[in-house]
């Protein structure tokens, strides 16, 4: 797993195998000087951070859809409301999360190109259905709370560009997660059947959520680099476990189960012990084979060939202004 780490991301080097420009690059991470788009970088760097933001964009991108599918059927105005603006948020995060990674020198249209062909991927928990409205609730509290949970961390990422959109960015999630948790604890206080149907809805997302954070410590290919590049600051298990520690409680409240019988409170680490997700279920998912792979690429692939002609219009229009402007000087 070692050599494929290092392999994957260009080089994980001591610091006598380090040329004078990587040594000096370094020792501004470890002062935790932030690093700008005019700043030298290692290549590994640049691409690391590319394929991150990059996916993390697509992401809020994809993430739209799961929720976009209940705009229609909220069960008040107010609920509507609030959620056309939630969505509407998450195409605000995957602009500013494209434009972090453009400042890297690659264009968004070639980010979209290799998301389409399967070159790109975006975050795992996309691919599971929406069933009901209390899932809306769960996608909430677990989803965007898991997200969270990584990006509050991400704040501190060593790039500048990534870790300013990621400040904004929370300030949004956080909402979201209150939305969530507020469908949630109108559901959990409801009729028999809402709350059944809240408990079936943390049912079905529980695992998928501990998924959101990526392979265990001894699997992740990339950590380790990214970790010494500040560009991730806490490991998928560091988070994973601090988002079980934080919802656990969450559950009691609602009074709903979390759907694992291993759970356990455990003193001596100051944490719960859990079980972990299939992680078969994980590569699965991740090979294109969730319930929805299939039908969230169509729809993102729909959706950029019907907006070329509107693209088509601002390049032309950009154009035009720009020849005019030439003229006029
Ligand atoms: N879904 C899809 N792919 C995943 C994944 C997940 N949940 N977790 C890991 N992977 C992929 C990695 O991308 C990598 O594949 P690649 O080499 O082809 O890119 C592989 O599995 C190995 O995993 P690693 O642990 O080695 O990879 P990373 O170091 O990149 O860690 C990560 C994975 C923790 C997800 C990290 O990339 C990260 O922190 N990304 C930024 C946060 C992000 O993308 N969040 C998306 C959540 S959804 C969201 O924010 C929308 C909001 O509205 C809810």
């Amino acid at each position: 797993m070692y050599a494929q780490m290092v392999k994957s991301t260009g080089t994980l080097k001591t610091r006598e195998e380090m040329d004078e420009r990587e040594r000096a690059f370094q020792d501004r991470i470890d002062a935790g000087e932030k690093i700008e788009p005019q700043d030298w970088m290692p290549e590994g760097y640049r691409k690391t951070l590319i394929r991150q933001i990059g996916q993390h964009a697509h992401s809020e991108i994809v993430g739209q859809l799961p929720e976009g599918n209940w705009i229609t059927r909220a069960p008040t105005l107010e609920r509507k409301a609030i959620l056309l603006a939630k969505v509407q948020d998450e195409a605000g995060h995957g602009l500013y999360l494209y434009c972090a990674a453009e400042t890297l020198g690659v264009s968004r249209d070639e980010m979209t190109e290799k998301l389409h062909d399967g070159k790109m991927k975006y975050s795992s928990i996309f691919n599971y259905p929406t069933l009901t409205w209390a899932d809306i609730g769960a996608v909430g509290w677990l989803v965007d709370g898991a997200a969270i949970m990584n990006q509050v961390a991400l704040q501190r990422t060593s790039y500048g560009p990534y870790s300013r959109a990621m400040v904004r960015i929370c300030k949004e999630e956080s909402f979201h997660q209150r939305q969530g948790y507020s469908i949630m604890m109108t559901m959990a206080a409801g009729t028999p059947e809402q709350k059944r149907m809240a408990q079936d809805a943390l049912d079905r997302l529980w695992y998928p959520s501990l998924m959101m954070f990526g392979p265990s410590d001894k699997d992740s290919v990339h950590s380790a680099q990214s970790m010494a590049w500040k560009i991730k600051v806490s490991t998928n298990d560091e988070l994973r476990q601090k988002f079980v520690d934080q919802t656990v409680p969450q559950a009691e409240y609602l009074g709903l189960t979390i759907p694992d019988e291993k759970l356990d409170w455990n003193e001596a680490k100051g944490g719960y012990d859990f079980s972990e997700p299939d992680w078969q279920e994980f590569h699965d998912v991740l090979a294109g084979n969730g319930p929805c792979n299939a039908d969230r690429m169509s729809a993102r692939r729909t959706a950029w060939e019907d907006g070329a002609w509107y693209r088509d219009g601002l390049v032309a229009h950009a154009n035009k202004r720009a020849a005019q402007r030439m003229a006029a000087e």
